[in-house]
């Protein structure tokens, strides 16, 4: 019975992505998931399918987490690294405490963005060549889910706006610096 008792703990054990210390559900306390995930998070999105969207910046140089599959970003127009095979973009799977990284071809730094109703993330502007770009990621369960990008598809550019999905499912994208007007 004691064997058969500490097996299935075992097996829990083994089956639960969590480190031990940390307890899912005890409330008012941080505990450690990952030491590092490569990335700093600098804007994160909670996705209809428990998978978290972190944003990086792309104007400061590698990360610490490479793009799969040997991908790289060439991008003329950055200001410190031209060819860059890092991401600056994951999704953080919650049920499973594992990441996935994907290529973001534009900077997101002090980009905004809004969940459409069926599940897209839209991420507007940023920094540089991210500024007039609208940026849509369907979610998915498995690691087939990519950005598209549409450059230049704001009529201005967009650093620190505001965004708000309205009830007929379309997005208000308010200001940003030096911007005192909205599109939708
Ligand atoms: C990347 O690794 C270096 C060296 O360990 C560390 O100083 C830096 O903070 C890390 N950056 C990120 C974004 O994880
Ligand atoms: C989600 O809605 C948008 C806007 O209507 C549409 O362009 C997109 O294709 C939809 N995505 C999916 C996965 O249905």
């Amino acid at each position: 019975m004691v064997t058969f008792f500490l097996l299935a703990l075992l097996f829990i054990l083994l089956l639960n992505p969590f480190p031990a210390m940390c307890q899912i559900g005890r409330e008012g306390e941080w505990c450690l998931l990952h030491a590092s995930i490569g990335i700093s998070a600098m804007h994160m999105q909670l996705l209809h399918n428990n998978r978290v969207a972190m944003f990086d910046r792309t104007d400061f140089g590698p990360s610490n987490l490479s793009l799969p599959y040997g991908r790289c970003r060439y991008d003329p127009s950055d200001n410190v690294l031209k060819n860059d095979c890092t991401a600056h973009f994951l999704l953080y799977d919650t049920g499973t405490n594992t990441f996935q990284p994907l290529m973001v071809g534009t900077d997101t730094w002090c980009s905004s963005g809004s969940v459409l109703p069926n599940g897209t993330l839209v991420q507007t502007g940023g920094y540089n060549d991210g500024d007039h770009v609208v940026r849509a990621l369907a979610p998915c369960n498995d690691e087939s889910c990519d950005w598209v990008e549409f450059p230049g598809y704001l009529s201005e550019h967009r650093w620190y706006a505001t965004n708000q999905r309205l009830p007929d499912g379309r997005i208000i994208i308010i200001g940003g610096r030096r911007q005192f007007n909205y599109e939708l």
